[in-house]
């Protein structure tokens, strides 16, 4: 078969292709949404603009609805390979860039993942959210602030990680629920708790997604990490990370493309010998402290979660 992209593109050929894409665009026309409207046209200049770009092959055409339908296949209510796909090509976090404009000094926003779970257990300030997960134990400190510095009492903050192995608990089939919780913040907006050191882990890269990444040679590995959400009324809900300063995975590259400066904190290693901040007894064990002050822009409530199974 003859390679489209060694043939000469014709004057004819050209103005054929453009039809097309008229013709597609004009089908949109009646759409009584507007938004939708804008949306479908645009999808299709872009597509159409891909395609005739590379000068797609059949053979290549037929390989990308084969890895769209094997990511159908693949993904059910716990593991969503489209949201892989859209964290990997970046386009997650583009989302979360348009959608969290910089405000003032409020706390940057990142990639959501899909491993966040409604009705984490509730635990009270200084309670422990590893649930047994395996990892070392880390005191976690900060405040809930407003922009202009107002305490946010209540404020509530969802956190959740992977344990030592690199797994969140979804991940083991036997059900269990750990190393995530909510918490509220207290009446000077401030909060603490204990959880795990986090550890880098890869996404899930046995499907489509992570065939793709290893034909390019990219890693899946993410950079530690450390999810929150954060929600108060008034206040544009925060969904975001701490990352680990020194992490290797941080100059490796972080796989969904989540790091941003101001989320890497320092995490303090301390001896089992050494008092822990609120007197908690480790039974022997090493344990580490970080701080995460969090900024609050003002806003709406819910905000938008990317990446969402
Ligand atoms: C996560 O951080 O949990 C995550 C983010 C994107 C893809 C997979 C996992
Ligand atoms: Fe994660």
């Amino acid at each position: 078969m003859n390679d489209p992209r060694d043939t000469q593109v014709t004057a004819e050929q050209t103005a054929r292709e453009e039809a097309l894409i008229e013709e597609v665009v004009a089908s949109f026309e009646g759409a009584g949404d507007e938004r939708l409207k804008v949306l479908m046209q645009s999808l299709t200049r872009h597509l159409h603009a891909f395609i005739r770009e590379v000068r797609l092959t059949e053979d290549e055409w037929n390989l990308a609805i084969k890895f769209l339908t094997d990511a159908g296949h693949i993904t059910t209510g716990t593991r969503q390979e489209f949201v892989l796909l859209s964290d990997v090509l970046g386009a997650s976090m583009q989302v979360v860039a348009i959608n969290n404009p910089e405000h003032a000094n409020a706390t940057e926003a990142t990639v959501f993942g899909p491993f966040f779970v409604e009705d984490a257990p509730e635990i009270q300030i200084g309670e422990d959210m590893a649930f047994g997960a395996a990892g070392e134990p880390c005191f976690v400190a900060g405040t809930v602030k407003g922009v202009d510095g107002e305490a946010i009492p209540g404020a509530r903050i969802e956190v959740w990680e992977a344990d030592e192995d690199g797994f969140y608990d979804v991940q083991y089939d036997d059900g269990r629920m750990a190393a995530r919780a909510h918490l509220y913040a207290d009446e000077n907006g401030e909060y603490d708790f204990w959880g795990l050191f986090p550890t880098p882990y890869p996404i899930p890269y046995d499907g489509p997604v992570g065939q793709i990444l290893a034909a390019v040679g990219r890693s899946p590995v993410r950079a530690s990490h450390l999810h929150f959400m954060v929600t108060a009324p008034g206040y544009r809900t925060l969904v975001t990370h701490i990352f680990v300063r020194g992490d290797e995975q941080l100059v490796i590259g972080d796989s969904v493309f989540g790091v941003k400066e101001s989320l890497i904190k320092d995490f303090a290693h301390h001896p089992a010998e050494a008092p822990t901040p609120d007197g908690r007894d480790l039974g022997g064990r090493a344990w580490c402290e970080t701080r995460f002050d969090i900024v609050l822009a003002p806003g709406e409530g819910e905000g938008m979660r990317v990446s969402g199974a």
